[in-house]
């Protein structure tokens, strides 16, 4: 039996209450697992979410990762004889700084204008929380699912999940589903509907040059010393070239262009006044000849996120540094292996490196593949049909940018078709200061968890 709509907005609307206020608890944690100050904060937000799973009904395992805590969470009772899905979200948030720029602090939620504000609101807390509210919701209406439920909830995605990671060929049986969905995705406003049929890859590393052994006297030594921030930034200033394109030598051998079926299938469309009033800027990052949501969808990239050496504080100071150093990441499109572009990347700094320069350079841990799925499989049919219903208007399909690190590891490790899906928009600032996700999704999110499960009869 299918649920009406109406009915299971009354049952929200009943709850709503204690529904908000157990998603501003679980919004309280700082759950910042990127940095080692948290790590109590990020156990005590694992506990509570290991409770208030068991009390929604579900099974409820704690998997120790030496790491962050992998929750994992079924309801099994459809039987052997139904399809299992496997449902992946994680608690682990960003860090806040600059902490300055929130207007509320970053663990206090509030709300304003409909929107709450606070770290994790959108990314993903928000989108885990309507989740939980759906199954705790569907367990109380219903003896059985329709389908088994497997839900992993993790607290290293935004540090690249290396705790998950290494234990995923362990869990593999308990893993086993049929499909996965990732609730950690958005849609591009709230009159297009839209599921997320692919993801790109991520590899970071962080690389530093060194000339003399200490610091020098920037007149004494001005001249004879070549300093390692010229070098740095010539170094870096050569990784593009004048069209946009990445210049590591065979950085996009391995990149397959989009089909017809799927040029077909996704919406690439993009809203340029839109895009300036929201971020204040005209796009004009891509390579030559790429559109904004190609360029970001379906296109490696190199991006330097940090350059850092010699002095930056008050005042000025005349000193030629010892060191310089950069943070890089790598976008990476389907095809691509993290492991042969870290190679490549770092073969070429290499080559850049000047003589007399030390070049070090040191990969960051936890790095993901990117994937894109086919339009046509069951699960995307069926996220898209719930969709579809919640909002009252036909489903899109389009790609994400972003990265989930552990997704292609997980799809395989479960045996499942994956699918991404979420109602992150995108000026939730997500990573910045004053995230927020609004009430209005957190209904619509609730609805279409809701409704996507009842579909799998
Ligand atoms: N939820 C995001 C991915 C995302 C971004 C979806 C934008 C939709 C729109 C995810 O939590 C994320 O931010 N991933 C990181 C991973 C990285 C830190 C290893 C990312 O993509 O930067
Ligand atoms: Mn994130």
């Amino acid at each position: 039996m299918i649920t009406t709509l109406e009915v299971l907005k009354e049952i929200y609307e009943k709850e709503k209450e204690s529904y908000l206020n157990d998603y501003f608890n679980f919004l309280k944690f700082k759950s910042i697992a990127t940095d080692p100050v948290f790590k109590k904060d990020v156990e005590q937000c694992a506990n509570w979410l290991e409770n208030y799973l068991k009390e929604s009904g579900l099974q409820v395992e704690k998997w120790d990762t030496g790491r962050a805590p992998v929750i994992f969470a079924s309801d099994l009772r459809a039987g052997e004889d139904k399809e299992t899905l496997l449902i992946y979200c994680h608690y682990d948030v960003q860090p806040v700084d600059p902490l300055h720029e929130w207007t509320t602090p970053p663990f206090e939620p509030q709300i304003r204008d409909g929107e709450v504000f606070a770290r994790g609101a959108s990314d993903n807390k928000g989108q885990c929380f309507y989740t939980i509210l759906a199954l705790k919701a569907l367990l109380k209406m219903h003896k059985q699912l329709p389908v088994n439920i497997k839900f992993l909830i993790e607290g290293e995605e935004e540090s690249g999940s290396v705790g998950l990671s290494q234990i995923l060929d362990s869990k593999k049986e308990a893993l086993k589903a049929d499909y996965l969905v990732i609730v950690d995705s958005g849609i591009g406003n709230m009159q297009t509907p839209a599921i997320t049929l692919g993801a790109r890859g991520i590899v970071a590393l962080q690389m530093s040059l060194q000339e003399a052994k200490f610091d020098l006297h920037s007149g004494s030594l001005g001249g004879i010393a070549y300093n390692p921030n010229r070098a740095l930034v010539k170094m870096l200033s050569q990784l593009h070239d004048d069209e946009g394109k990445v210049t590591v030598p065979g950085f996009y051998d391995a990149v397959i262009p989009l089909s017809v079926e799927e040029k077909e299938a996704i919406s690439f469309d993009f809203d340029h006044t839109n895009h300036q009033h929201m971020f204040g800027f005209q796009p004009s990052g891509m390579e030559k000849g790429v559109s904004p949501h190609e360029a970001a969808w379906t296109r490696p990239t190199l991006e330097i996120n940090g350059m850092w050496g010699g002095y930056t504080g008050a005042g000025f100071k005349t000193v030629i540094p010892a060191k310089a150093f950069a943070k890089i990441s790598c976008r990476l499109v389907p095809n691509q292996e993290p492991e042969t572009i870290l190679k490549q990347v770092q073969d070429y700094l290499k080559q850049l490196t000047p003589p007399g320069m030390q070049l070090e350079v040191h990969i960051i841990a936890g790095h993901g593949k990117g994937f894109r799925t086919t339009p046509h499989s069951r699960i995307v049919k069926l996220m898209s049909e719930s969709y579809s219903q919640v909002f009252g208007k036909p489903c899109k399909n389009i790609l994400i940018g972003g990265s989930i690190p552990i997704s292609v590891q997980l799809s395989e490790a479960a045996g499942a078709e994956m699918v991404l899906v979420g109602l992150g928009l995108p000026d939730d600032h997500i990573h910045a200061p004053n995230e927020h996700f609004g009430l209005e999704r957190l209904e619509k999110g609730f609805l279409t968890i809701c409704r996507a499960i009842e579909l799998f009869k």
